[in-house]
């Protein structure tokens, strides 16, 4: 299958109703087949849901399903419009079919099949995560094996990817992933939703040294868990150090922005240098090494500073998608199913695919 692919993909699975179209050019390795790495993005239509749910501090499920239901039907019509395409353009159909909030993956998953039905197109069912995962394939050149940082509201984890499907877990968290616990501490301090950008910008005004807060795990050597994550102790000296303070000064706010962000950013710098030992012995002398940021999370300026030193400092090379492909969207979505068509890795009966709340992705299958 040589040539080019082109591909619509879908995205439900939390607060973005997205729609995307993406071109991949596909190339011959051995008699295998396999799309190069380098994508070209014909539309990305995101549309957020933060505005409905800011007042409530967090995501309501009911009613994310409700606004993508709504929404998403115009949505893949302005992608395929942007585009200049029509649907009898596309070669497939790609949807996020897990892992996320089941009523918006549901109505992404039976969107996207009735579209493949109606258009006689081949249906791709996507692991969320593994578009996160395969985002810096899209935007740069990138091939496996690469260790992946994937950082977002969701998730958070280091991964070894050997290739497509093939993806080891080195760590993960004990508790709240790192966006989540972004999200928390913007809550507790009375900052908008999403938190993240909001404690980053507060942050840069800050002084962090100011308070001493905890940085969980940090140090731990233990071969089972070096690379995993705690947060909900440094969330918890968060608000004690808040309540201390009340009531809260602009500068405390910024200051606390400040502490909290860099006990953040030192545990996920000190969990990815155990992550990058493991993974330079598994892999074994390459040079220069991989390693990706990718989720919601790796739109942070200071995150990416951050282990662009540590990266150069252990003989890696960084990779990070632009911001706007780093949180969620579609053409994501749509790569990882050109991946995955142009490997000929289709599930035998993926009009059957189910919804899944939960799907990790060492559990995702080459084919
Ligand atoms: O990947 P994503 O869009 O959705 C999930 O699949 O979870 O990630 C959203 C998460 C939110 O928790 C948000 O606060 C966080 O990514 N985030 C950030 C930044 N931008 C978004 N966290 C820290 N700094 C940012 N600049
Ligand atoms: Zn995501």
């Amino acid at each position: 299958m040589a040539g080019e692919l082109t591909v619509l993909g879908i995205e439900t699975s939390c607060d973005e109703t997205a729609a995307a179209i993406i071109r991949a050019s596909v190339a011959m390795d051995g008699d295998a087949t396999q799309v190069a790495s380098g994508g070209e993005i014909l539309s990305n239509v995101v549309l957020s849901q933060i505005d409905m749910h800011a007042p409530y501090g967090g995501v309501v499920p009911e009613l994310a399903a409700r606004a993508h239901l709504s929404q998403l039907d115009h949505l893949v019509a302005a992608a395929l419009q942007q585009a200049e395409m029509r649907l009898e353009d596309v070669d497939a159909i790609a949807a996020t079919s897990g892992p996320g909030l089941i009523g918006g993956v549901l109505i992404g998953l039976a969107t996207a099949k009735a579209l493949a039905l109606a258009a006689n197109k081949p249906f791709i069912a996507v692991n969320h995560l593994e578009g996160h995962a395969l985002t810096a394939r899209l935007t740069g050149d990138l091939g496996f094996p690469y260790l992946l940082l994937l950082v977002s509201g969701g998730h958070c984890q280091l991964v070894a990817v050997h290739g497509l499907g093939d993806y080891q877990c080195l760590g993960t968290t004990r508790d709240d992933a790192v966006g989540e616990a972004f999200d928390k501490a913007a809550k507790l301090l009375r900052l908008g939703y999403p938190g993240g950008p909001e404690i980053e910008k507060r942050a840069a005004d800050g002084t962090a040294k100011r308070f001493d807060l905890p940085r969980p795990l940090l140090g731990d050597k233990q071969t089972d868990t070096q690379c995993d994550f705690s947060f909900s102790g440094l969330k918890t000296a968060l608000r004690q150090q808040a309540e201390k303070l009340q009531p809260l000064s602009d500068q405390d706010i910024d200051d606390l922005s400040a502490g909290f962000q860099a006990a953040v950013l030192d545990c996920l710098a000190d969990r990815s240098a155990n992550a990058m030992a493991q993974f330079s012995v598994r892999v074994g002398p390459q040079d220069p090494l991989d390693f990706v940021i990718a989720g919601g999370v790796a739109a942070n300026s200071a995150l990416r500073q951050r282990l662009q030193i540590l990266c150069h400092e252990n003989n890696f090379t960084l990779h990070v998608a632009p911001a706007a492909l780093c949180t969620d969207n579609a053409a994501m979505i749509a790569w990882a199913g050109a991946e995955r068509l142009a490997a000929g890795y289709l599930e035998a009966d993926a009009m059957a695919a189910p919804a899944r709340a939960r799907w990790p992705l060492a559990d995702v299958s080459p084919g």
